[in-house]
């Protein structure tokens, strides 16, 4: 297991004052930017591509953890790595050809990631553990920041976190979706390493602090 990875998710964010966010989580010690991709397809909502996973890049030096919550991801992947993504997780549900496809991401030299939906099972990610750089246990139904954390996810990243060591993975355990200072220590404490968190940290008080915050609650697990 890996040292606690926080990832301010800029779903969240003010964009009038994007810079200022990103400078706010790099002084807060932030480990990655979490960028959010939605189709309107996969999930109901849309956001935002290339042009701000470029605009993102040129303003921070921190990781670029690319989420594509969208279908055919296969279509991005060239952009989104000139972009600057450092990872890039597709979600196994909208990736017939799992195979082919992260061993794709590897190859433009990013980080490859599979997301999970609640409902989906683990198994899909043994036949493909080896290609695997991240795996992302969905904690809520993807497309909307600010949800409620589903209690059940923690059996779940339990499971995952077994899986990968049965495998020898030294793949990153990451958990997405209501990450904040009441359930980040059970998430931990169940074998997660990588932490996104959208309205726990903008809509703290002080999220720069709030960075830190939610670091110590995971450690203290
Ligand atoms: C949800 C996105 C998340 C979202 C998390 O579909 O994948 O990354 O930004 O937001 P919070 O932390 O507010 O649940
Ligand atoms: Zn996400």
């Amino acid at each position: 297991m890996h040292p606690v990875r926080i990832a301010p998710s800029i779903l969240s964010a003010d964009f009038a004052i994007l810079r200022d966010e990103l400078v706010m989580c790099e002084s807060g010690d932030a480990d990655w930017i979490h960028i959010d991709v939605m189709d309107g397809r996969f999930v109901p909502n849309l956001t935002y591509g290339e042009k701000v996973i470029a605009t993102v890049r040129r303003c921070t030096s921190l990781p670029l953890d690319v989420h594509l919550m969208v279908i055919e991801p296969e279509q991005y992947f060239d952009a989104y790595a000139r972009a600057g993504a450092t990872g890039i997780t597709i979600h196994a549900e909208a990736a017939p050809h799992l195979q082919r496809q992260l061993t794709r991401i590897r190859e433009l030299g990013c980080r490859a990631g599979v997301a999970l939906n609640p409902s989906t099972p683990l198994d899909v990610v043994r036949e493909v553990i080896d290609d695997v750089d991240l795996l992302l246990i969905m904690t809520v139904n993807p497309g909307y920041g600010g949800q409620k954390f589903i209690p059940a996810a923690l059996d779940k990243i339990r499971r995952a976190r077994a899986l990968l060591d049965q495998y020898g993975s030294t793949a990153d355990l990451e958990v997405d979706g209501g990450i904040a200072r009441d359930t980040i220590a059970a998430c931990r404490e169940a074998g997660a390493d990588a932490f996104v968190a959208g309205n726990a940290v903008f809509s703290a008080h002080d999220p720069r602090a709030e960075i830190g915050i939610l670091r110590s609650a995971a450690g203290a697990a």
